[in-house]
């Protein structure tokens, strides 16, 4: 595209030239201002579009979906194709804010260069504006900056590590592990990372690594400090159906809304109050008159007399 005719200015929203699009750039300006960014997951249309209209800075189509959204026992059985079919759904709700896909378990634990290619994917195929990975893969990060792809990393607790790590355990506990994070947050900002999620440590190091880094740290289970936080939607709305964390505020209860929502339709269907007439279409009264001319006023016509 030329950008003679690029719609709008050079960071509106393609879909909405109105609304001025969080870019990676846009992030690290918040850093700079310590403005607090907000970010959360979404899988789908319908609550990306909330999650959107309610000025939230970063959506992450995360590889949680294979538990919230599909029923697995952890993230490591989702696939590149499911994230795919996922993110396009994201990417068509979302106006304005950066919409980062997480590449799944799998997909660039093999060579740099199949790496490059899964994320590519993202972004032609499904309109991703950057991915994240997890772990330190400095190497990772350096050839999908190469290759023009913003990168998200992510440290302490990475779900995909959940068997090295024997469950979901808070790390960098030990000044030896409180170190190595510390050593690879700077790597992976040296190798390109446009920002970094710290998950699951003490909050006094990710106030650290925070502070030294000059880009952003979106925590989640990583205290205050960070220049911003992200959570789980289900866990956010109790749709989760898992225990708690510690750090996962519930900010409404979607569970009770849609059960009452579904038991009182179920009621309704029983006992015949659901539809109502005003719910149902009619006949014109000029079809019935014929209707009935040719056959006589049956039962089920008498109800149709509103029309
Ligand atoms: O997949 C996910 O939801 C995540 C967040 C917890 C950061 O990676």
């Amino acid at each position: 595209m030329s950008i003679t005719n690029f719609p709008g200015s050079a960071n509106s929203s393609p879909l909405d030239p109105s609304i001025t699009k969080v870019t990676i750039p846009a992030l690290a300006e918040m850093k700079r201002q310590g403005k607090p960014i907000s970010a959360l997951t979404a899988y789908d249309y319908a609550t990306s579009r909330l999650v959107d209209e309610a000025g939230i800075d970063l959506v992450l189509v995360g590889d949680s979906l294979a538990m919230v959204v599909m029923g697995h026992d952890n993230t490591l059985a989702v696939t590149v194709d499911e994230m795919l079919h996922h993110t396009r759904a994201v990417r068509r709700a979302v106006r304005r804010a950066l919409v980062v896909a997480d590449m799944p378990f799998g997909s660039y634990h093999g060579t740099v260069a199949e790496g490059v290619a899964n994320a590519v994917r993202f972004i032609k195929e499904a309109g991703a504006e950057a991915v994240k990975i997890e772990g330190p893969r400095v190497a990772q990060v350096e050839a999908l900056t190469d290759a023009e792809i913003p990168v998200i990393g992510h440290l302490g607790l990475t779900p995909q590590s959940v068997h090295r790590m024997g469950g979901y355990r808070v790390q960098a506990k030990s000044v030896d592990t409180i170190q190595q994070i510390k050593a690879d947050a700077r790597a992976l900002e040296e190798a390109g990372a446009g920002l970094l999620v710290l998950e699951g440590i003490p909050r006094e190091v990710a106030a650290e690594i925070t502070a030294e880094l000059t880009i952003p740290t979106i925590g989640i289970g990583a205290g205050p400090d960070c220049d911003g936080q992200i959570l789980v939607f289900h866990d956010m709305v109790n749709l989760s159906f898992a225990p708690k964390a510690k750090f996962a505020r519930r900010y409404g209860d979607a569970a009770e809304l849609f059960r009452a929502a579904i038991e009182q339709y179920r009621e309704d269907v029983e006992h015949r109050a659901f539809p109502s007439d005003e719910e149902s279409y009619h006949l014109s009264s000029a079809v019935r008159k014929e209707l009935e001319a040719e056959h006589g006023e049956t039962t089920p016509m008498k109800h149709l007399r509103k029309a």
